[in-house]
């Protein structure tokens, strides 16, 4: 047995400013698969994360809103922890760097810093807005491009001639904030001399340690010369008071990383860990950061050359991904592009996206594409169409057949025996978080799984009943070839494993991969995943849709509509399965409706004053189903029912006999 490692990995703390989108979720997910592949293999692997609370971008948002930065920075606390756990990210803990322990640990930091001289302080001339008493940061300063004229571009950049220049040289400058001239005033300033570590940083970069392309990009860096770093804003900031000032907080990104530190002595507190067992200089203990390609320089140089002055550990390696983009182009609000956690979460199943993601990472900086219609075809073929139906073929003959008891023997030594092999290398490349070519491998093995159950065709043995034995053999081996496919996935799939597990009856462990299931009983067989309908995929990309144009008022007196128009409406039988009341709703029931192929779906409808909910279970109704689905006080609703009346009375419509859920209408 190879010794336990004790690794300790984080991914990047999202700024609480805003909902976590499909972007942070394609490095949570990352992270998390990597995480839970180490436990499945026995290691000690914690995995810590937490909001980056601090920054002018947050205090501006919850004025905003008109909350104190507090109450702001909960709220999107608690809305970001919710979306991380319904995507099975198992953090070990979700923190926030607005906590006892990150002000300690930043002070405490600042402290070591100052005491090696590695801190000096100097005046800077800086955009002010007299206004609101504020000093801008670049990005909160417009004008006219200096060279080309363009107007309305950012303080730092032009997005029409690419030049790049000072705030200072903007033509007809205005603070974004408060739409006023921007004056320039002079404050005193913190920084940290970066240079003082230039060596140290240069042997590790080269320390073979991290990838080659972020080596690289980093090395370029030093090559141009270690500037001093900024680490103080002035008041008001949301942040941490700097000691021994009255007006002056850190930079956002000095406590940030410190956040990781912070969080982790947060968990020790409610667990047995040794804080200085994962921190001190001397340990035996892993540290991993899994970032975006555009935070390298935060974790790459400040944060090593902090860790370094601080006598704390540097990390063992630091994970960088590239971005995420959707059908080959940046996330995008007008196109629907730019999707969040939950929106997506209120369509489709986690497990989808992160074998989506899993099947496309490859342990690189490239950028990930989201293409919408492979992810639909990807997980329909190989997740639903080999995986699941790998155990749906053999279930129907071990339940029908044997009682749902596997043979007592497993058969086909060679076969089994190449799945069990693949171990190893497919522990390399999860290892090596190339779980592109992890999930090749394991695809791979489910080809032959299907093709072995092809070739010896229980359903035809199944006639006849000399042959019981033989398909009894057969189904069994396939059970327990799904088993194995099972556990390799299962870091990339934690509901559906939860699922095969039941299926099983036996819990799916890497380190027990040659326990074969015989003479075991099944239990009952239910579809472990179903097919993604394009269809909600489409309704996902409506709702994300940010529709800036103003609702135009129609004048046409003319009311007819073309056919187009007609058929554009999506018309079902939609069997009612369940009703019930809801609470302090007078006119609203809470609908499940059966639609077939398209699935469930839930509608709130306005019919309690006219139906009690036990009269309409089991009804069939026609129903819209692609409306657009609205949000309402409630909750939502993913369709209309289609009814006549009026408000004394309404009634619903109901197909003659012989029609079923899911058939069109037209
Ligand atoms: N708060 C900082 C990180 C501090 S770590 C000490 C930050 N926050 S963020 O919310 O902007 O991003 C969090 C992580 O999500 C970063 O690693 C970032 O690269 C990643 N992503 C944000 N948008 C992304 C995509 N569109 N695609 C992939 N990753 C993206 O940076
Ligand atoms: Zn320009």
């Amino acid at each position: 047995m190879p010794t336990q490692r004790r690794i300790l990995v984080t991914s990047a703390l999202p700024y609480a400013n805003g909902p976590l989108h499909l972007g942070h979720m394609l490095e949570q997910v990352q992270t998390d698969i990597w995480v839970r592949f180490q436990k499945s293999r026995g290691n000690s692997c914690l995995y810590v994360c937490a909001d980056d609370a601090h920054g002018t971008a947050i205090m501006l948002a919850a004025q905003n809103e008109n909350l104190t930065a507090e109450e702001y920075v909960n709220s999107i606390w608690r809305q970001h922890k919710q979306d991380s756990a319904d995507f099975s990210i198992d953090f070990s803990v979700f923190h926030t760097t607005h906590s006892a322990e990150n002000r300690k640990w930043s002070r405490r930091i600042y402290k070591r810093l100052k005491s090696n001289n590695d801190i000096i302080s100097r005046k800077i001339t800086q955009a002010y807005d007299p206004k609101e008493k504020l000093f801008l940061a670049d990005r909160f300063i417009k004008g006219t491009c200096p060279k080309c004229k363009a107007e309305d571009q950012y303080g730092d950049n032009c997005e029409v001639c690419g030049a790049t220049y000072n705030p200072a040289d903007l033509i007809n400058p205005i603070s974004t904030i408060s739409g006023e001239t921007p004056i320039e005033k002079d404050s005193e300033h913190f920084f940290f001399r970066l240079k003082n570590y230039q060596t140290q940083l240069e042997k590790w970069i080269k320390s073979g340690t991290l990838q080659s392309q972020v080596a690289n990009k980093l090395g370029e860096w030093i090559e141009m010369g270690l500037q001093d770093w900024d680490i103080s804003r002035d008041a008001p900031y949301f942040g941490f008071e700097i000691p021994g000032t009255e007006d002056k907080f850190f930079y956002v990104w000095l406590d940030a990383p410190i956040g990781y530190i912070a969080s982790f002595e947060h968990y020790c507190k409610q667990s047995e860990l040794n804080f200085g067992e994962y921190w001190n200089e001397e340990n035996q203990t892993e540290l991993y950061h899994f970032i975006g390609k555009d935070i390298v320089n935060f974790h790459g140089l400040f944060w090593p050359a902090m860790l370094k002055s601080s006598g704390l550990r540097l990390p063992t390696g630091i994970f960088a991904h590239g971005f995420l983009t959707v059908n080959g182009a940046k996330m995008s609000k007008s196109r629907g592009t730019f999707i969040k956690a939950s929106t997506y979460l209120k369509y489709l199943d986690s497990d989808y996206l992160r074998y989506y993601f899993a099947a496309k990472l490859n342990g690189s900086v490239d950028d990930i594409d989201l293409n919408l219609e492979d992810f639909i075809q990807r997980v329909n073929s190989d997740l639903v169409g080999k995986v699941v139906n790998i155990a749906s073929r053999c279930s129907g003959f071990i339940e029908k057949t044997f009682e749902n008891r596997l043979s007592k023997e497993c058969g086909e030594e060679t076969l089994i025996k190449d799945f069990i092999c693949a171990s190893e290398n497919i522990a390399k490349l999860y290892e090596a978080r190339e779980f592109n070519k992890a999930i090749r491998s394991v695809m791979d093995l489910a080809d032959r799984a299907n093709q072995y159950i092809n070739d010896k065709k229980p359903w035809v043995l199944a006639k006849n009943t000399n042959e019981l034995d033989e398909v009894h053999s057969i189904c069994s081996v396939g059970i327990n070839l799904f088993r194995i496919l099972m556990i390799y996935l299962k870091p990339v799939l934690p509901k559906m494993s939860i699922e095969a597990e039941t299926f099983l009856n036996c819990s799916l462990e890497w380190t027990n991969l040659e326990n074969f299931l015989i003479d075991h009983d099944l239990n009952k067989f239910e579809p472990l995943m179903t097919r993604i309908d394009p269809k909600v995929v489409k309704m996902m990309i409506e709702e994300s849709k940010v529709d800036d144009a103003p609702d135009r008022q129609s004048k046409e007196s003319d009311n007819s509509i073309a056919i187009e128009d007609f058929s554009k409406i999506d018309i079902r039988i939609g069997e009612i399965v369940a009703a019930e009341q809801i609470e302090n709703a007078d006119k609203l029931l809470r609908l499940r409706i059966n639609l077939g192929d398209l699935g469930e779906r839930q509608i709130l409808s306005a019919i309690r004053p006219h139906y009690s909910p036990e009269d309409l279970v089991g009804r069939l109704t026609l129903v819209i189903a692609n409306l657009k689905p609205r949000k309402m006080r409630f909750g939502i609703s993913e369709g209309m029912l289609l009814m006549t009346g009026d408000e004394s009375q309404l009634y619903l419509l109901s197909p003659d006999s012989g029609a079923r859920a899911g058939m069109p209408v037209n």
